[in-house]
């Protein structure tokens, strides 16, 4: 296996969970243990975005509008998610494919936008159900990162996070096995490293649907999953950081 230095992220996507009394707890249970080999990333909606303080983790969006600014009723700009201190945006989950009509197309759009303004994607890419059962799950990924690559280019994979996230596992409970998760996260870096090696080595992998403290040692501990993508345990501050601390070290 070739040397990187790939640092391991942990991502709390509380879609549309939460509270200001959910800030508090996160705030005060984060900060009485070093997370320091882990990059922690916390992604409230967009109205609790202001109430957090400085924190060891970073904060990051849930969408970003593929408009800059101007007329478009209840779109939030890449810029004004910069303004408040997110450093990430969650790019192409499927309920936003799916409740959105978001095409591959307009998720190239939305990366190529972010990277612009600086903001680092969580970019994610993952099959239905159907598509795993009738073993098309390659051809379907690799058809998602192919209309980003075509965008941005392989060399702004430098500067995105890739997560995995099959849509049979997101809120189920039904967490792939690590064998899955590992398999189809070999397959995306082989997928990038047709392209260009040393940046398929150095990006940064995750792994969503259905993760808790109870199988993120395992799930975390295969060689190609770089850490997760947490929703529903996310909005569990201990659960959370258990999740957070079985990141590799
Ligand atoms: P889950 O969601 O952890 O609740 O399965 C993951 C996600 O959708 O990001």
């Amino acid at each position: 296996m070739q040397m990187n230095n790939r640092r391991p992220l942990v991502a709390g996507n509380w879609k549309m969970n939460g509270n200001l009394a959910l800030i508090k707890q996160i705030e005060e249970t984060f900060s009485k243990t070093d997370i320091s080999h882990v990059d922690v990333v916390v992604c409230p909606p967009f109205p609790y975005l202001g109430g957090f303080s400085d924190n060891d983790f970073a904060l990051g969006g849930q969408n970003i509008s593929h408009f800059e600014s101007g007329a478009h009723t209840g779109e939030t700009a890449v810029s004004m998610l910069k303004e408040m201190n997110c450093q990430y945006v969650i790019l192409g989950h499927s309920e936003r494919r799916a409740d959105n009509y978001e095409s591959n197309e307009l998720v190239a759009n939305k990366v190529g936008l972010a990277l612009k303004h600086k903001l680092t994607p969580l970019f994610c890419v993952g099959e239905p159900e159907d598509i795993r059962d009738n073993g098309q799950f390659f051809d379907f990924i690799a058809e998602q990162l192919n209309a980003v690559i075509k965008e941005v280019g392989i060399a702004a994979f430098n500067d995105i996070v890739i997560a995995y996230e099959p849509i049979w596992a997101i809120g189920t409970g039904k967490t792939a096995s690590p064998e899955q998760a590992q398999e189809v996260h070999a397959f995306i870096r082989q997928h990038l490293a047709k392209q260009d090696s040393n940046i398929a080595n150095q990006c940064v992998i995750l792994y969503g649907g259905s993760v808790k403290g109870s199988n993120a040692v395992e799930l975390f501990s295969q060689p190609d999953v770089d850490g997760g993508l947490i929703g529903g345990a996310s909005l569990n501050p201990e659960d959370f950081l258990s999740i957070c601390l079985a990141a590799k070290r």
